[in-house]
């Protein structure tokens, strides 16, 4: 019998952090000590991540579309945020995590802006490991921000509007400089993908896990990472021309 070989671990992995407000309603408490815990959940499975072997870790901490929740929420967020940047700090440090933003973070509360920069600047020499944090992220947004800036290119000529390709215009998507992720987890149970990350995800696999993020946990990561080594990655090929090598 042949032993299994080893596991396949993905090297980028996105995150949809769903049901804070549905943990926090089952408890009769406010939404935001659902994000609390969330933020708690954050920190536990940065450190899984990294205990797995997986080097890129995104994760959709306020969508575009989150600008519409009630005022006071909003703003709960941002100061956890806030409290996130300050507390982290230290800990990226130490274990050598690189901190990276995706999204028109420009909107962002300033004091937040400051400390995105003070985190961004500190840790920006890591190469083994890299968090981002999709803040005011959407994926039509961020289209529509790449495709002026490739058409303000062919104005000014660094680029030939008869050379476009994914592999031309994807240089202006802010994932730019990021490997597109190979798995892609949602937690509590929606099966949606909410305008995240919609094109680097062309090839992701997807796991959807029931726990609501507050819950998520080490063993429900190391869970969704069992699942995608048991998934066949294709990319348009059959079976047989994988397993005979790319043609
Ligand atoms: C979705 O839960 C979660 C969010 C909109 C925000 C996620 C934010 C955090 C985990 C905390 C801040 C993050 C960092 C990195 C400091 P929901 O409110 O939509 O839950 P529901 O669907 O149950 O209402």
């Amino acid at each position: 019998m042949s032993s299994p070989g080893p596991a396949k671990i993905p090297q980028h992995v996105a995150i949809i952090m769903d049901g804070n407000g549905r943990w926090a309603k089952a408890r009769g408490l406010p939404r935001l000590e659902g994000h609390r815990r969330g933020v708690e959940t954050v920190r536990t499975v940065v450190d899984a991540a990294r205990e797995i072997g997986i080097r890129y870790l995104t994760l959709y901490a306020f969508s575009a579309e989150n600008w519409k929740r009630p005022a006071d929420e909003i703003s709960g967020l941002m100061g956890l945020l806030d409290y996130f940047l300050k507390r982290e700090l230290d800990n990226l440090i130490k274990n050598r995590v690189r901190l990276l933003t995706i999204g028109r973070t420009g909107a962002l509360p300033a004091n937040v802006q400051r400390e995105l920069s003070r985190v961004v600047e500190a840790t920006k020499d890591f190469k083994e490991w890299t968090l981002v944090l999709a803040l005011n992220y959407g994926s039509r947004s961020e289209v529509a921000d790449a495709a002026r800036a490739y058409a303000a290119a062919v104005q000014a000529g660094t680029e030939k509007l008869a050379d476009a390709s994914w592999e031309n215009f994807s240089r202006y998507l802010y994932t730019a400089h990021l490997p597109e992720p190979d798995l892609l987890i949602r937690t509590s149970g929606e099966h949606r993908v909410s305008n995240f990350l919609l094109l680097q995800c062309a090839y992701a696999e997807m796991v959807f896990s029931p726990v609501l993020w507050p819950d998520f946990g080490p063993a429900d990561l190391q869970a969704a990472v069992d699942e995608y080594g048991r998934r066949e990655r294709r990319y348009g090929l059959t079976t047989e021309q994988i397993k005979a090598g790319r043609p």
